[in-house]
């Protein structure tokens, strides 16, 4: 039986340390803020590199927060038209202006030159987004800002432990924003996130805003902030998961690489993936989508759409970009299908896998 996810499977040895871990807690009477939360974010800053780490309750969180801490009244941001809706909606949510960018061609990120066109004098900051875990070339986004009070946001939600060059991902933009949704590369068993930076403003500024605008003095409240502290129960699970990251980041090139080999099924097209990758979802294009599912279905294998819309098309939203066209996104996101990546799966499913879909 192949499963889409399998938390257990790759997880259950670690289940003793973690009950322990947790009693440990609860002895201390350790729960807001507690040791394991500082913990993380040491370990975090060791994993990633850079300076500072604060823990935040989600990824979602996680992008407001970092947009909050640039202490801005009103101004634009730059993100892709294809990604999670989170990314857009904290724009929204810290009171900014979204503006979307095209995805590349056959690639799920952002397009470079495309962005270049959209940065105007309004422009505060540029948020990236490693989709699928394939890394988009910040340094060059960092060029073509040069000189300019813009700042950029990573969103690695989907790229812990992914590099471009020799920096892993959290260390390369001014703020880095991660979540560890149970789902992710590193996933907690809740909702939890993190934001990342070299700035020290920035990170004292961050410490506030996710603690209600107060530091030490638990009813002094400095600025306006939300309650976004990192529980201290998923922080104890995420520093005992965070060993095995880079362990299971690579069975996912292994993986990915295999896919690559075996599928030579001609209605199907390999999306473009960056060095690097982690390979948080492993995605195909098929214009026969619907019926490929189907198909697969048959053989009991599961499949997910990350995502059935580009940005501009949800409901919710499609009142700011009235008129606008985002061609290479409304493409992906009628025809990705991501296929098992799971890094507990094994070679030979993998390979069963690309066998049924060339029978196609
Ligand atoms: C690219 C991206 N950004 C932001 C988020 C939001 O994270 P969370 O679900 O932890 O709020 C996710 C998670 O699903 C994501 O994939």
């Amino acid at each position: 039986m192949i499963k889409f996810l399998n938390i257990y499977q790759n997880d259950k040895n670690l289940i003793g340390e973690m009950k322990k871990g947790i009693a440990k807690i609860i002895r201390n009477n350790n729960f807001i803020l507690g040791e394991e939360v500082k913990n993380f974010e040491n370990n975090f800053k060791n994993f990633t590199g850079t300076k500072y780490v604060v823990g935040c309750a989600n990824g979602t969180d996680a992008i407001f927060l970092a947009l909050k801490s640039l202490d801005k009244k009103s101004g634009e941001v730059i993100l892709p038209a294809m990604t999670y809706i989170s990314t857009v909606y904290s724009v929204i949510n810290a009171g900014f202006k979204p503006v979307l960018v095209d995805i590349e061609e056959n690639s799920p990120l952002i397009d470079l030159k495309k962005l270049k066109n959209k940065i105007t004098n309004k422009t505060i900051a540029i948020i990236p987004v490693h989709l699928y875990g394939s890394v988009v070339n910040t340094k060059n986004i960092k060029k073509l800002i040069k000189g300019k009070n813009i700042k950029i946001i990573d969103d690695c939600s989907q790229a812990h432990g992914a590099k471009l060059g020799k920096k892993n991902v959290g260390n390369i933009a001014d703020i880095s924003t991660f979540s560890f949704y149970p789902g992710k590369n590193l996933g907690a068993y809740g909702d939890a996130g993190a934001i990342t930076t070299n700035n020290k403003k920035i990170y004292t500024r961050l410490k506030l805003l996710r603690n209600l605008g107060s530091d030490k003095n638990k009813y002094l409240h400095k600025i306006i902030g939300n309650n976004s502290r990192l529980d201290t129960i998923q922080a104890c699970i995420l520093n005992l998961k965070l060993k095995l990251l880079n362990k299971l980041n690579k069975k996912r090139v292994i993986l990915a690489q295999v896919y690559r080999k075996e599928i030579k099924n001609k209605k199907i097209r390999h999306l473009h993936y960056s060095n690097n990758s982690v390979y948080h979802q492993f995605v195909i294009t098929i214009s026969q989508r619907e019926k490929l599912i189907k198909y697969l279905n048959k053989f009991n294998i599961p499949t997910g759409i990350h995502y059935p819309k580009a940005i501009h098309q949800h409901q919710s939203i499609k009142k700011f970009f009235i008129g606008k066209r985002f061609r290479n996104s409304e493409k992906l996101s009628k025809n990705c299908l991501s296929l098992p990546i799971d890094p507990y799966l094994k070679k030979n499913q993998i390979k069963k896998i690309s066998k049924i879909i060339n029978s196609f």
